[in-house]
């Protein structure tokens, strides 16, 4: 099979060009290092099976052979993250959102129809307080001006573009709204929790905790994801439809900071501060978030096979490994 992945020196999308690698698959990625970096598709740079274009999603002018060529096309490419998104929303408007439209124009006006997978978010839930979401609960989003949620709104936009090609033109596109994912080539930079933890846990400095660290989150090893979307792109049932994606083991930040402590064997204290301090006037934290997996079981028989622990394990060797090589 022939893979298209858009952001595919990311966190997620160089999973995806790996798994694809192992699987035979022949896999291009397009990326314009933003966020992504090199050094996560070093490993596949030698291999004939592995074609890289460092380009904007925005303009990139080989999209339209790109997109014939593929059967299957994972669409990563966005500005992610809390604190990218308060810094420069322009930025999160254009990418989240032209980008995912030229590529949908593209792949129409390709004449050709392969598997897409657009990635959301959980965010897109906004305030809902239910705290555990199923796909077909209702979107609670604040009505006037608060940036904070503009990711949210971006990937809102993003389905519904989906939605609307997929029923418009038959187009086989499946929207996955993803939770939290943590695993191997992710970074804290950019307000990324569990890489944060493991980094602060391992140099045994203060882990930062936002708030009292009683809101709770659930995280998926992006090795679990990974299969996850590949099952879904397969899956005829599932084009056309929004599926949630994540684990539903819920966990409290502060629970997930002590953890790692232990884990690690750490000395590191918690440090409490508070989302004043950390993002500003305006920030707004949503306390509990947790997927309703009926649809992606019932789709897949999908269930993750990476419990935390050993996630946050492997995640500390490899911080380790890393300081080693560093020192
Ligand atoms: N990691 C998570 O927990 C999570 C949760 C929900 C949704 N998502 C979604 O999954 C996708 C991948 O996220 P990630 O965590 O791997 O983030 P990431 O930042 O590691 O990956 C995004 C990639 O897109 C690239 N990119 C950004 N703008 C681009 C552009 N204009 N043209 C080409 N490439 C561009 C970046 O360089 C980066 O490599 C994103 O769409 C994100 O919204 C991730």
């Amino acid at each position: 099979m022939h893979v298209l992945i858009t952001g595919g020196a990311g966190f997620i999308g160089s999973h995806l060009a790996q798994h694809h690698l192992a699987l035979g698959d022949q896999v291009y990625v397009v990326d314009d290092l933003s966020t992504g970096v090199l050094a996560n598709i070093d490993s596949f740079r030698g291999n004939p099976a592995f074609r890289f274009a460092e380009a904007n999603i925005l303009d990139w002018k080989g999209l339209d052979n790109a997109v014939a060529w593929a059967d299957r096309i994972y669409h990563m490419a966005a500005v992610v993250g809390v604190k990218k998104v308060l810094e420069d929303p322009v930025a999160v408007m254009e990418t989240n959102m032209t980008g995912t439209e030229r590529l949908l124009a593209a792949i129409r006006q390709s004449g050709w129809n392969p598997q897409v997978i657009i990635a959301s978010t959980s965010e897109v839930y906004g305030f809902n307080t239910s705290g555990s979401f199923a796909e077909i609960d209702y979107i609670v989003l604040p009505s006037a001006g608060r940036l904070r949620w503009a990711y949210a709104v971006t990937k809102l936009a993003d389905e519904f573009l989906a939605f609307s090609y997929a029923r418009q033109y038959g187009l086989k596109i499946v929207v996955v709204r993803l939770f939290n994912t943590i695993g191997p080539n992710q970074v804290g930079h950019y307000g990324m929790v569990a890489p944060t933890f493991v980094r602060q846990a391992v140099s045994n400095e203060p882990i930062t905790v936002y708030g009292e660290g009683s809101q709770t989150r659930s995280f998926c090893d992006v090795r679990d994801t990974v299969v996850a979307l590949d099952r879904l792109a397969g899956c005829p049932e599932a084009w056309g439809e929004v599926v949630n994606v994540g684990n539903d083991q819920e966990i409290s930040i502060r629970d997930l900071a002590e953890l790692v402590v232990r884990r690690a064997q750490s000395d590191s204290p918690l440090h409490f501060m508070s989302y004043k301090e950390a993002y500003g006037e305006e920030f707004e934290d949503v306390t509990h978030r947790r997927p309703v997996l009926n649809k992606l079981r019932a789709l897949t028989g999908f269930s993750p096979e990476w419990a935390l622990n050993d996630t946050l394990d492997d995640l500390i060797e490899r911080e380790r490994a890393k300081n080693r090589r560093v020192a």
